[in-house]
């Protein structure tokens, strides 16, 4: 029997997820997207892109296309689409895993102000003029056009439209991994003081993180957002696991 399998993605760890299932012939795959990237990196899976109109859109896709399984493999922040993703399923009657890649912790040296929002990030920069280095994505940057005193060096996969109205942003297109000794290097050339993040966790983005604290330079560090309790792995290699276990013949289970 081929199982149906939707992972709602946007991640390098979909991707990858993604790329692993399709190599199996007993998997058919499809990798959903929310189209926002505008030249989304080949997935070697069929991609479907654009939103599904929310929690009932989802559900009723999940029963046209016989998904078996429907796995969430989204980014830590988009707490909408993972909210709609556990609602679906138990509107379809669908069996969902999430992956959820672990957040990074404070060691020894980081200078972190923890803030519930990027709302909050704004006003944690505080009054005085700051050079600023802004890497939580694109969609988000807008909310600094509050705090117009300071300079701002902004990093994003695809380009901030509209500019902000701010004095002084230069933008930088770019896409992970970023190295720590590029970081670095970014962090001195630029002149930062302050870096606005996300706890996306994993390596690919950590590189900035390990640069501050190096240069002893504050990180207003964004909290994740809260998430709806599903089964979960942290790693794709553990879901894979998981899934092959969820589609093992009842009697192999040992249950
Ligand atoms: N937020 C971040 O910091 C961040 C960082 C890196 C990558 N991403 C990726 O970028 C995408 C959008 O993030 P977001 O924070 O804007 O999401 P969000 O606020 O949680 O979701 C907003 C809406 O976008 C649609 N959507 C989101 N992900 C989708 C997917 N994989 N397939 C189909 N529709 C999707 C859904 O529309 P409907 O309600 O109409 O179905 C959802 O309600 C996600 O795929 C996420 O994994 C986000």
């Amino acid at each position: 029997m081929t199982h149906r399998i939707l992972i709602l993605g946007g991640t390098t760890e979909a991707r990858q997820l993604a790329g692993k299932l399709a190599r199996r012939e007993d998997f058919s795959v499809t990798l959903s997207l929310a189209g926002r990237t505008e030249s989304p990196i080949a997935q070697g899976v069929p991609v479907r892109a654009g939103g599904f109109g929310g929690a009932a859109g989802l559900a009723a896709y999940l029963g046209q296309e016989h998904i078996h399984l429907l796995i969430d493999a989204t980014h830590p922040y988009a707490a909408r689409i993972s909210a709609n993703a556990a609602e679906a399923a138990r509107q379809a009657g669908a069996p969902i895993l999430a992956l959820r890649r672990p957040g990074w912790e404070t060691v020894a040296g980081d200078r972190w102000t923890l803030v519930d929002n990027v709302a909050e990030a704004v006003r944690a920069l505080g009054a005085a003029s700051r050079r600023v280095f802004l890497a939580i994505g694109r969609q988000e940057a807008g909310a600094f056009e509050a705090a117009p005193q300071h300079s701002y060096l902004i990093r994003s996969v695809d380009p901030v439209e509209p500019k902000l109205t701010v004095p002084d942003a230069l933008y930088l297109l770019a896409r992970g991994p970023f190295p720590e000794a590029d970081e670095r290097a970014l962090l001195e050339k630029h002149g930062i003081n302050a870096v606005v993040s996300k706890n996306s966790g994993g390596d690919a983005t950590y590189g900035k993180i390990a640069a501050a604290r190096a240069l002893g330079i504050e990180v207003i560090m964004v909290r994740r957002p809260p998430l709806p309790d599903v089964p979960s792995a942290e790693t794709v290699e553990a879901l894979v696991a998981n899934i092959d276990h969820f589609f093992e013949p009842v009697a192999e289970r040992g249950v």
